[in-house]
């Protein structure tokens, strides 16, 4: 149990709030565990007929705690609690909605490619740093992003890593609206009851075919992502990258083949 990941259900939806401010919402390993549980939950009860990923205001999430990540990841990369919550969300069979704002870094972008809407607030800083942390793509963004942006703009977001702004999200294709920070929340919410109020079945069956063409080859991605993640975390390129962000600096990559 945790108190960083916050779960309530407001009529048919359950409202699943990443709740660690003073990190950024950044994710340990126990609350990734909530947020896998989050999705069980939505999918053994009935009543729920929506699921909505949420932070506050000013922060969605600055992706995994990075002295969780120092420490490495224990066994197969789907049984870890990361990789567990990711393969529950890419096969979770009712629509789950993000309201997001501010910092959404690292998987606080790829678990959005599994969201069937998305929105940002005008303050969200996306960003995919895995490279630059001397680590590789993970949830499934290296066969989604290619395949929904092309190759070049998958390859500029992942190798390069930068942030980009909710518009360029919105150029992307990879939100539906820009909010008033303020207003994020309530604007999703409100997609959510939409969706809730749909018939639920037609809605499992949209989403079951709008996943279908990518299903097998997602699973197969994703295992390949989270064994070479795995790997790479042990990497000494990566422990410079953690050890420089624990010293407020930039990492220095000169020295590695
Ligand atoms: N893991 C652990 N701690 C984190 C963290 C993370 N992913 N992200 C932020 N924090 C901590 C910071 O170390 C800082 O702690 P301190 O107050 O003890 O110094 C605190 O949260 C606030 O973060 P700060 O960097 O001061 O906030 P900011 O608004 O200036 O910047 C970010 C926000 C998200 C841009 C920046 O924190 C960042 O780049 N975080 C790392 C993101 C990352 O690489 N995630 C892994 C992706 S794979």
């Amino acid at each position: 149990m945790t108190d960083l990941v916050l779960t309530e259900k407001q009529g048919q939806v359950l409202v699943v709030r990443i709740n660690r401010p003073d990190r950024k919402n950044a994710l340990t390993h126990a609350m990734y565990t909530a947020l896998g549980d989050a999705v069980e939950q939505a999918h053994a009860d009935a009543d729920i007929r929506c699921v909505l990923f949420t932070g506050n205001d000013e922060c969605f999430t600055a992706g995994n705690d990075l002295s969780d990540f120092a420490a490495g990841l224990p066994g197969d990369f789907e049984e870890t609690p990361v990789g567990r919550f990711l393969f529950l969300l890419a096969c979770a069979n009712k629509p789950v909605v993000a309201a997001v704002n501010g910092p959404a870094v690292g998987i606080g972008t790829t678990m959005l490619l599994h969201c069937d809407l998305v929105f940002a607030g005008n303050n969200t800083r996306f960003q995919m740093p895995f490279a630059n942390l001397g680590l590789c793509p993970e949830g499934g963004s290296s066969l989604l992003l290619p395949t929904w942006l092309g190759r070049v703009r998958a390859a500029e977001l992942l190798m390069l890593g930068s942030a980009f702004t909710a518009e360029d999200a919105d150029r992307l294709g990879l939100i539906n609206r820009i909010c008033d920070p303020a207003d994020t929340e309530t604007t999703a919410l409100d997609a959510c009851h939409k969706l809730a109020a749909q018939a639920p079945a037609a809605i499992r069956a949209t989403k079951e075919l709008l996943n279908r063409p990518t299903r097998e080859q997602l699973k197969d991605t994703m295992l390949a992502e989270g064994e070479q993640f795995a790997e790479r975390l042990k990497s000494p390129e990566a422990a410079e990258a953690f050890k420089a962000f624990m010293e407020k600096r930039k990492p220095d990559f000169s020295k590695f083949d």
